[in-house]
């Protein structure tokens, strides 16, 4: 695409990738369109008009809404201005958490494997007046280094993207593929740096009520893997690669990447949309259900039952884990 022939230093997307990949929720030709009407409409017009039809309001507003990138508040934040605060958003899609980074951090750099995502960011960034983003195509996460140097970073964001990462190449284990996107996540770190990782529950509530994967089908995050597989391949999708894990998975996946200390916090509704970032403890998760969450019926029933167990962490539909780099 246009964007594409530009991609070059100060054009607005640097493209450092050997491969081409598209990822997105809707199709090419429709992306395509989508930025060219970005920067004819105005890029919030384009999505109204581009992805509403197509994607419905909910998807709609998580590409609008830069409140997204609010769980930076538990980011570590340097006091120092030489070297500039600075900031990874891997997997950044359509830019709502890089546009809320990028009115805090000093710098921020945000890559993703789909140009044509990059290519809407780069305007959508422009027409709000946000300098200090850096925009870069890298190959799909898992191939291999990222293009950066060690230690370049206070803070990575990977905000719904780890669970995806198993798909770009079937030549590996989907856990060898995560653990090593996790890697050199750490990598990138600064000593006293932090990961931020937004990511589904494998057991949460929803999922174990029914809700749908990532694959389209209900409970086979909550299945047995080789079972995921067969009901996959059965329903003609493939193989079974977006692997979410449970609350003791996801602190094992993070310590196998290095990483050592590590917290949790629960976002509510979810990490999706957060409107609430609960501390994992029983007096917040009660406070919450007992003042703030609006479920009802069974669901609430349910909920403040776990919840006064202690046992909510464990079926929380979301986490937000932190995990830090030693100072
Ligand atoms: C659900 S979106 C999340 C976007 C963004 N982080 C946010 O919270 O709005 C998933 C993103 O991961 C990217 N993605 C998926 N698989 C990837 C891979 N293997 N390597 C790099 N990016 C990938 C997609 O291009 C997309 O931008």
């Amino acid at each position: 695409m246009a964007c594409g022939r530009r991609a070059t230093v100060g054009s607005g997307v640097i493209d450092l990738a050997t491969r081409d990949f598209y990822w997105n929720q809707i199709p090419r030709d429709a992306m395509e369109s989508l930025v060219a009407n970005a920067a004819a409409l105005g890029w919030r017009a384009a999505l109204e008009h581009d992805l509403l039809p197509r994607a419905g309001r909910y998807v709609t507003d998580y590409a609008i809404d830069e409140r997204r990138a609010d769980f930076a508040c538990l980011l570590p934040y340097p006091s120092r201005s030489i070297p500039p605060a600075s900031v990874l958003d891997l997997g950044c899609g359509w830019g709502a958490v890089t546009t809320g980074l990028a009115r805090v951090w000093d710098e921020v750099v945000s890559a993703d494997s789909t140009l044509e995502t990059l290519c809407f960011v780069a305007e959508r960034l422009e027409q709000e007046r946000l300098r200090g983003v850096t925009l870069v195509r890298i190959d799909p996460l898992g191939s291999g280094r990222l293009p950066f140097s060690d230690a370049r970073f206070d803070a990575v964001v990977l905000n719904g993207v780890l669970e995806w990462v198993g798909q770009s190449r079937t030549d590996r284990s989907v856990g060898e593929i995560q653990e090593s996107v996790l890697r050199e996540a750490r990598r990138c770190l600064r000593p006293g740096g932090a990961l931020y990782l937004g990511i589904e529950n494998r057991f949460g509530l929803e999922s174990l009520l029914g809700a749908r994967d990532h694959n389209g089908l209900r409970f086979t995050s909550v299945l047995p893997r080789a079972i995921a597989r067969l009901v996959n391949r059965a329903t003609k999708r493939g193989d079974y690669r977006t692997y979410t894990y449970s609350l003791r998975g996801y602190r094992r996946l993070l310590r196998r990447a290095g990483f050592d200390e590590i917290s949790l916090f629960l976002p509510k509704p979810s990490y999706r949309q957060p409107d609430y970032i609960l501390p994992a403890n029983r007096d917040a998760i009660a406070y919450y259900f007992g003042r703030v969450s609006a479920l009802a019926g069974a669901r609430r029933f349910a909920a403040k039952l776990v919840a006064g167990c202690g046992l909510y962490p464990w079926v929380a539909d979301s986490f937000a884990w932190i995990a830090r780099v030693p100072a």
